[in-house]
């Protein structure tokens, strides 16, 4: 559930009327909700129960800092990729020692510096990854504490380009090669073994393929403990789908307390779940303003001024996201439209054959724009990047602003 809903035809967001924020800060806008996003993360979190447990939320999925200061105000840890990510993790208020470290291609000065700031965990994906931690915290005269991530070659059953968790991904170390690989990381004298992790994919709608990989992990965990290799938490990754168009997915109690379950009698083994999607996407929206409507010889175009430099999921996967009108009151008679951006690309669309009543002018909402929204947005064309607004009760706080045109060269430089 999430707090954008039509009060007399007119959709609001929280306490305020979307039309009054297009207004006020112009489109394309993104909105964000702050009790849809703390809804989302008690979710999990109070499904997960007594069970020692940590929720690190995957701060791709959106990394405004709002988002991320909302989040951490409730407690939340996170999961980064970058040290571009832990930055913002700390700037919004976040915890260093809540943060676990993802992603295959960690560089020297990115481990160095999530090694200073005290990180929770470094999630490894391969043995060279594993030395050149160690040697870097070997430079500093620490330990690093580390999982490795496991690929558990089970199908995630969804999208190929966001599964993660077989064989032929470029994502985690073999099942075969696991227990060799922390026995090698258990002999590096800068490394501290910590814990378990995997990812299987993202946008999953059923709960089996994530039990079918927490399973495994759970068989290995033992097995390295009769090995002598103790770990203290298990990492079951993000991919929690959520509903677009007519997914089913299971909801985030649901998730979660499977996971939970699965971990009775292991008190000693800290659960920790990186949803991202679940969290934010539903938690906003996408505002957007119909230029004009163009009839095409075979099709009915809405020309908007959102494009695929501000939302890129529908031309990257061809993914559908649900879009509606932010005023239902309309004269204008429906019909099928494409609904396309300004961008010279064939592939600029936000959603194809939509039914919807439509005249220039019109404002539209792209739903569940809220995480792989603004973060993948680009300058495309030298377009400036949207603004981004969190809403909270009545209370409207711009917490990024629009960019401006000199924004779009920072940093170049003309030769003379
Ligand atoms: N943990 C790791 C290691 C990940 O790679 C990801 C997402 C997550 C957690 C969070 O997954 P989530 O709960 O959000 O599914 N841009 C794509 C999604 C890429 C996801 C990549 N990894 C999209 O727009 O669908």
């Amino acid at each position: 559930m999430d707090h954008f809903v039509y009060r007399d035809g007119r959709l609001f967001a929280e306490d305020v009327a979307v039309s009054d924020l297009a207004r006020q800060h112009a489109t394309p806008l993104y909105v964000y909700s702050r009790a849809t996003l703390e809804r989302h993360w008690h979710a999990f979190n109070d499904a997960v129960g007594e069970h020692p447990h940590l929720i690190c939320y995957a701060v791709k999925a959106n990394s405004n800092l709002g988002v991320l200061s909302v989040l951490a105000k409730l407690g939340s840890g996170f999961d980064i990729v970058s040290a571009g990510e832990l930055a913002r993790v700390l700037e919004a208020g976040g915890d260093a020692a809540n943060v676990v470290f993802s992603g295959v291609g960690k560089k020297a000065d990115e481990i160095r510096y999530a090694l200073q700031q005290g990180i929770m965990c470094f999630n490894v994906e391969s043995e060279p990854e594993l030395h050149r931690i160690n040697a870097v915290a070997g430079e500093l005269g620490v330990k690093a504490p580390i999982s490795l991530r496991i690929n558990p070659d089970v199908d995630a059953r969804t999208h190929p380009y966001i599964s993660t968790g077989l064989k032929v991904n470029k994502f985690g170390i073999p099942r075969e090669r696991a227990i060799a690989t922390y026995e090698l990381a258990a002999s590096l004298p800068h490394i501290d073994v910590v814990g378990m992790d995997c990812h299987i994919g993202s946008q999953l709608t059923d709960i089996d393929p994530f039990v079918d990989a927490l399973e495994r992990l759970l068989v290995l965990i033992d097995e390295l403990a009769e090995k002598g290799i103790t770990i203290s938490h298990l990492d079951v990754g993000g991919g929690l789908g959520v509903t677009y168009n007519n997914e089913t997915p299971p909801h985030p109690r649901e998730y979660a307390a499977a996971m939970a379950e699965k971990m009775t009698g292991r008190d000693d083994l800290k659960l920790i779940l990186e949803p991202g999607r679940a969290i934010a996407a539903n938690a906003g929206i996408l505002v957007t303003e119909v230029e004009f409507i163009k009839e095409g010889e075979e099709k009915h175009f809405a020309i908007v001024d959102a494009a695929m430099n501000d939302m890129l999921r529908p031309a990257l996967y061809s993914a559908w996201q649900n879009i509606i009108r932010v005023e239902q009151h309309t004269a204008a008679t429906p019909k099928v439209y494409d609904i396309v951006g300004p961008v010279c690309e064939t592939g600029d669309f936000l959603g194809k054959d939509r039914h919807l009543a439509l005249a220039a002018g019109d404002l539209l909402a792209v739903r569940s724009a809220g995480a792989y929204g603004f973060v993948m947005a680009s300058n495309y064309n030298s377009r400036c990047r949207p603004a981004e607004i969190m809403v909270d009760g009545d209370q409207v706080t711009v917490v990024r602003e629009r960019e401006i045109l000199k924004d779009l060269w920072k940093g170049e430089h003309k030769l003379t």
